[in-house]
């Protein structure tokens, strides 16, 4: 049987690969970049599979322009606002993408920010690797109490519940949730979470707001700077959704007027270029895109795109289905 080909934007984990060239015909980014637009529309003009990442713009222009023979867009990722689910409905061109076995990994991640933000830690390390350090004494780098204090979850899907879930019986942390749609009660017993009706209700009385909503048009600025006004002068935000979601030159004022305690984001508007204001706040902790970056959890995303695809060429419904 002719093996699909399948062009895969970025290198994978080395089990992963192995495993999809035993089914597919692969064509290997070998410089492992973002690919250009064109670049993408030779990509789906030529394969049967494209295998995106989050770095991959694919927008109405680029399947427009490429009479794409791709069928399937098979994102390596859980986020998928990067490409244009319409435009690909338009060309008949199923998507799927990669949930679940990214949010505990995802979950650590953004306790080590609210961790990090709060206590400092960045500060600290540049103190002593700079040679900076003056020794103990009482009041130094006083940071803030996580034990104990309000978490409020805005997006309270798999990765949210795994953040609520830590906090709740790691931490003693009161646990506020707020989502688009109910949250089940089951949901809530197992999470300790307290469902609120807005996120202006939630906002203020929040010590830490974690952003776990998805990306794209309907959630962009969802944290603005009327929204950051809300926040306690003592809080943080904490953003491994995506970079969008926050008006990121609100978020410099506020950060800069100390009108909120502080920030850790390990998502940007743009990335990788990221504000220079933002990188001067001190009180920002600032993560290159780590939320997933663990081995276990890049091949377990690997896997799921190759099961994707399998089921999809052998005729079935792929798991994963988002389009
Ligand atoms: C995800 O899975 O959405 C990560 O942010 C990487 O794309």
């Amino acid at each position: 049987m002719i093996k699909p080909k399948v062009v895969i934007t970025r290198r994978w984990p080395k089990a992963v690969e192995a495993a999809l060239v035993e089914d597919f015909d692969v064509t290997f980014n070998k410089q492992d970049r973002a690919l250009t637009a064109d670049e993408l529309k030779d990509a789906v003009h030529f394969a049967d599979a494209v295998l995106p990442t989050v770095t991959d713009r694919i927008d109405a222009r680029v399947l427009d322009d490429a009479n794409p023979r791709t069928k399937i867009l098979a994102n390596y990722g859980v986020g998928y606002s990067h490409i244009d689910i319409d435009s690909a409905r338009t060309h008949g061109i199923t998507v799927t993408n990669t949930p679940d076995v990214l949010s505990e990994c995802t979950a650590d991640l953004t306790l080590t920010l609210m961790l990090m933000a709060a206590r400092r830690a960045s500060e600290g390390e540049r103190e002593v690797k700079t040679g900076a350090w003056s020794g103990w004494r009482p009041t130094h780098l006083l940071g803030s109490k996580v034990s104990g204090k309000t978490l409020g979850i805005i997006g309270f899907g798999r990765i949210g519940q795994e953040v609520a879930k830590r906090a709740h019986h790691g931490f003693g942390m009161r646990v506020l949730a707020f989502n688009r749609s109910p949250i089940a009660q089951d949901v809530l017993i197992k999470t300790g979470a307290e469902s609120v009706a807005s996120i202006d209700e939630l906002l203020p009385q929040a010590d830490f707001v974690s952003l776990h909503c998805p990306g794209g048009a309907a959630n962009k600025h969802l944290i603005d700077c009327r929204r950051l006004g809300l926040m306690r002068e003592s809080a943080f935000l904490i953003n491994t959704a995506r970079g969008e979601v926050v008006d990121e030159r609100a978020l410099v004022q506020a950060l800069t007027f100390e009108t909120i305690a502080g920030a850790g984001l390990d998502v940007f508007n743009g990335e990788p270029d990221v504000l220079p204001e933002l990188r001067s706040c001190e009180n920002a902790v600032l993560l290159p895109h780590l939320g997933s970056a663990t081995l276990e959890t890049r091949e377990a995303m690997g896997f799921r795109v190759v099961q994707n695809l399998k089921d999809f060429f052998e005729g079935r419904a792929p798991r994963d289905l988002v389009a």
